[in-house]
């Protein structure tokens, strides 16, 4: 899974960005569709889905459990189920690449059959705590046996004993997380009685629609103060779906900034992803002064999407409210490079979160602005930018990706947008996630 060519790329000032670009499936919806489908009693059929890495990871180990994965040559994939309960003992250690979503989902589902699995992963995802799902699955019955990381944390390779039937649990998510969340609701398919997820602040929501798709019986309670409760019935029986994944909000961001700091440029991102618990970047953005129209609002496999036309626009600089951030929370990167060029200064606080993500994205995006001439204070949860009002940064640095594809691709658009060429050591991890991220960018420069 690992692709170990490297490959160094430099960025360069660039020409106006125009015309029309489709982005790929969405990441976090396409590694749901795989593993509910393959946990289905028939024959699901997923157009859309993301063809990176990540997801690949996530195929592969559903494949070594025992379900039917198959991509036709029109690009549709078919996946035959085995039913909920019906996963087999894999023969070989799972490698996770560089997913942290396919880790923590996936021991979600071991964690409640009768079988035991080892879970392996890059140096990135090796580095990321899994204290937050073995917590609650090791609550459930599971057995984990973890490996000791920095500072006490509990890492990867890791080996996971399930318990079938396993102990239906109440958990009150200590930290906002649509993986530890769904990691539970995944245990709890295959557990007698009731699983309840208690989310004090909301996150993605994708499994929760998903799994009502699927025909689960799952509810979801809304407190006076926001606090979901999200109840499954386990011993559920899916039904086999058809599913289309919807562009990834995610990919879209870059191309969203690119477009909005690049003079001249005009773009409309087709058939994105909207759901709101992902669509806080385009809120931001647009209260910034970003130039970003809705066009076609429709919904495609149970989920909100429009076409967004992005036009180059003067942002100004502003204090994104942390309520906001789990809506966006893979953004951050990228949005550190749209306020390293507003006018004014950009305050971004409760961002705890991106310090365990593929890199640290708080010092990795601090560190890297800082290198290319962006005016950047990181604090212990968040960065404050103060932006060049339009002007180009100065470039002419190496930055490291870190592993991280979002650290690489949003110091390619920062590339865009400065004097000297911006070089990225390893564009490489872009794959796990958005791998036509240069030719779709290429085309779009005129
Ligand atoms: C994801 C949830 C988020 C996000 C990740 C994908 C998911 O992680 O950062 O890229 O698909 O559930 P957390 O749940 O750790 O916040």
């Amino acid at each position: 899974m690992t692709d170990l060519t490297i490959k160094p790329r430099r960025f360069s000032a660039s020409s106006p960005l125009q015309g029309r670009i489709a982005i790929p499936g969405d990441k976090s919806i396409s590694h749901r569709a795989l593993i509910l489908s393959a946990l289905a009693v028939g024959t699901s059929r997923v157009t859309g889905l993301l063809e990176g890495h990540d997801v690949l990871a996530t195929a592969t180990a559903m494949r070594a459990m025992g379900a039917g994965i198959e991509r036709l040559e029109s690009g549709e994939w078919v996946i035959d189920g085995v039913g909920v309960g019906g996963l087999l003992q894999p023969r070989e250690a799972l490698d996770m690449g560089n997913s942290g979503t396919s880790t923590r989902l996936l021991m979600g589902l071991v964690a409640s059959h009768p079988i035991t699995a080892t879970f392996i992963g890059d140096a990135s995802l090796s580095g990321r705590p899994m204290g937050r799902v073995i917590d609650p699955l090791s609550q459930m019955g599971a057995d984990i046996t973890a490996s000791p990381g920095a500072n006490g944390t509990k890492t990867l390779p890791l080996m996971i004993r399930g318990l079938a039937p396993a102990i239906p649990l109440s958990y009150r998510l200590p930290m906002a997380s649509a993986q530890v969340k769904s990691a539970v609701l995944l245990a709890g398919l295959n557990t007698p009685g009731i699983t309840e997820v208690i989310e004090p602040v909301p996150t993605r929501d994708h499994s929760e629609r998903m799994l009502q798709g699927f025909g689960a019986e799952l509810s979801v309670e809304t407190e006076a103060d926001g606090t979901r409760h999200i109840r499954l019935r386990g011993e559920a029986e899916l039904k086999p779906q058809i599913i289309a994944v919807p562009g990834d909000p995610s990919s879209a961001a870059f191309f969203i900034v690119a477009a909005l700091l690049i003079p001249g440029s005009d773009v409309t991102i087709a058939n994105v992803g909207l759901n709101p618990t992902r669509a806080g970047l385009v809120e931001v953005l647009q209260s910034m002064g970003g130039d970003i129209e809705l066009l076609d609002a429709r919904t495609v496999g149970g989920e909100p999407v429009a076409d967004l036309r992005v036009r180059h626009s003067m942002l100004e600089g502003i204090a994104v409210d942390p309520a906001l951030a789990p809506s966006m929370i893979d953004e951050f990167p990228i949005l550190f490079v749209a306020a390293a060029l507003a006018e004014g200064r950009t305050v971004t606080t409760g961002l705890d979160e991106l310090r365990v993500k593929e890199s640290d994205r708080l010092s990795v995006m601090a560190a890297g602005l800082q290198a290319i001439g962006a005016r950047v204070e990181e604090s212990a949860d968040g960065l404050v930018i103060e932006g060049t009002g339009g002007d180009p940064l100065t470039g002419g640095a190496t930055i490291g990706g870190h592993l991280d594809h979002r650290i690489c691709m949003s110091f390619a658009v920062a590339g865009l947008v400065s004097t000297a060429p911006v070089e990225i050591d390893d564009m490489a991890p872009v794959a796990t996630s958005f791998p036509n991220f240069e030719p779709l960018l290429e085309g779009l420069q005129r």
